[in-house]
């Protein structure tokens, strides 16, 4: 009798604190995605600053820093998280390699969350939805009447978008070059070394108010996929993390931020 009550109570104590245990890491649930970063205090985000108006360089009060939409985001994620944030810049096709490596926490880089790249990494919810444009000299923007009109074309698109794909895939017969920065690729266009590039509309829109030269090929419609929206990258498995991130860009659509961030970021960007 005397051990039976022994075990029971031994039992008894375990479950309690078994309790105590999962009650005070319930919120952070399985993994420690979000545990991690706090511990560490700094978030450590991935982008690549060449994206007017989510990520771009600019000077602030004399020096080099990033700015744009994806940024703001980034900030508010830090203030909420109670942590430091770290910007970290790089080229576009290194963004989500950094995040699957851990070099970085999260990347913000106005990535679409294609199903493929679900398949490696955990994704936010959408805070953007855009679309693809052609951009193309104004002077030869009269010969892009269709998507055909590419055929035998050079077609620049950025190293590691879905814009390789969109070219590859909808500008039949194109010669599609992929470049690694997009100032090389708008400086080719210039120059008339490329005929074409594939960009998201507000990208390209940027690069149209600061190039007189330029212009969006009005004719030519892409098709979009459900998967061009926006989203922030996380590691697979970061479902605290991502929870809470989530709720985060809810209430930035919510209250309107979201496009206030893009609005701001692109007078800015044209204004630099
Ligand atoms: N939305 C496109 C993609 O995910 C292009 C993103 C490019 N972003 C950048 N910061 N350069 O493939």
């Amino acid at each position: 009798m005397k051990w039976k009550h022994l075990v029971a109570g031994a039992l008894l104590a375990f479950s309690a604190t078994a309790l105590v245990a999962c009650g005070s890491s319930s919120s952070s649930s399985e993994d420690n995605s979000l545990k991690k970063i706090e511990d560490k205090g700094t978030l450590t985000v991935a982008t690549n600053p060449e994206f007017a108006p989510f990520e771009f360089k600019t000077l602030v009060n004399g020096k080099d820093t990033v700015v744009g939409a994806d940024i703001d985001i980034a900030k508010v994620i830090g203030k909420e998280l109670g942590v430091k944030v770290k910007i970290s810049s790089m080229s576009f096709d290194n963004v989500l390699a950094s995040v699957q490596s851990g070099k970085a926490d999260i990347a913000i880089a106005g990535i679409s969350a294609t199903k493929e790249r679900q398949k490696v990494y955990d994704f936010s919810d959408s805070y953007y939805e855009s679309v693809n444009v052609v951009l193309v000299r104004k002077s030869d923007a009269d010969k892009y009447t269709s998507t055909s009109s590419f055929k035998n074309k050079q077609v620049a698109v950025q190293k590691g978008t879905i814009q390789e794909s969109v070219a590859e895939e909808q500008l039949k017969g194109a010669k599609v070059l992929t470049l690694t920065q997009n100032s090389e690729i708008i400086s080719e266009l210039k120059s008339g070394k490329v005929d074409a590039v594939v960009f998201e509309e507000p990208i390209a829109k940027g690069y149209v108010e600061k190039n007189s030269d330029l212009t969006i090929a009005e004719k030519v419609t892409l098709k979009s996929g459900d998967s061009d929206s926006y989203a922030i990258a996380m590691p697979k498995g970061s479902t605290a993390l991502k929870n809470k991130i989530n709720k985060i860009i809810k209430q930035l659509k919510d209250s309107g931020k979201i496009e206030e961030y893009v609005k701001e970021a692109y007078e800015q960007s044209i204004s630099d």
